[in-house]
């Protein structure tokens, strides 16, 4: 795994930065194997990356979107983490409908939603039952808990590994999730941290000795893919000698 920890001077700087790495990283993969798998991360701060990316022209055709986490919420409820990237990009850019495959949250269950998306993984990437689906990036972000897509602290989801998709649980709030095994065979993960509220969670995140399971995005170790840690001077200020 090659580790890349940049601290940028605010939410602006960590945007620009993580542009220029989506943008490397999308032209890459489609040159290497015709295609980008992206995963798209929830919440707040990759709004602006995405309303960017609206104002790119891409090979759209080639571009495969996926997401990394879902509220259990309808679609087009406001805190849908598909309405936001749509909202913000998809929707603004001639993308062929089908090349967008959210989380869909209109089954029966939470249980039975996460083995859907399971299903349409492991049919997009034709694996075998026992594969992970290897993306080419996964963009994350992180919780002042230290949570990261909705893998929480002390929660079941974190112990899944032996599929890609689960239900997460946020006080008692079901998320559909990828596992840590997804993230940990992905080409490249990048993290877009910004926030004073997350600097404890860092600090604990960048120790060399940790709890997991009380901050998991500690697990997200891309075993043979390059991992980005995109952070303002907030959030990540205090690292500047320990990365
Ligand atoms: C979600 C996200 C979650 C998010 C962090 C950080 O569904 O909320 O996937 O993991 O990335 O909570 O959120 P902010 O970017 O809003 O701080």
């Amino acid at each position: 795994m090659a580790k890349h920890v940049e601290i940028c001077p605010d939410l602006a700087a960590v945007v620009d930065r993580s542009r220029e790495l989506v943008l490397e990283a999308i032209r890459a993969a489609i040159e290497q194997r015709g295609r980008c798998t992206l995963v798209l991360a929830g919440g707040n701060t990759p709004k602006p990356l995405y309303e960017y990316l609206a104002t790119e022209d891409l090979p759209w055709e080639r571009l495969h979107i996926f997401w990394g986490d879902e509220r259990y919420v309808s679609a087009d409820h406001p805190d849908s983490n598909q309405r936001m990237a749509r909202e913000a990009w998809l929707d603004r850019v001639p993308i062929p409908p089908d090349n967008v495959r959210p989380m869909n949250t209109d089954g029966s269950s939470p249980e039975d939603d996460a083995r859907r998306y399971n299903s349409q993984l492991q049919e997009f990437f034709q694996l075998e039952p026992e594969n992970f689906p290897v993306f080419d990036l996964v963009l994350l972000g992180m919780g002042a808990d230290g949570h990261t897509a909705s893998l929480f602290p002390h929660t079941d989801a974190l112990k899944v590994c032996d599929r890609a998709v689960t239900v997460g649980n946020k006080d008692g709030q079901p998320r559909l999730t990828l596992t840590i095994p997804v993230l940990n065979v992905a080409r490249c993960v990048i993290f877009m941290v910004v926030g004073a509220n997350k600097q404890a969670a860092l600090s604990e995140i960048f120790a060399p000795e940790g709890n997991n399971n009380a901050y998991p995005a500690r697990t997200v170790c891309p075993v043979n893919g390059e991992l980005w840690w995109l952070l303002d001077t907030a959030a990540g200020g205090n690292l500047v000698d320990r990365v």
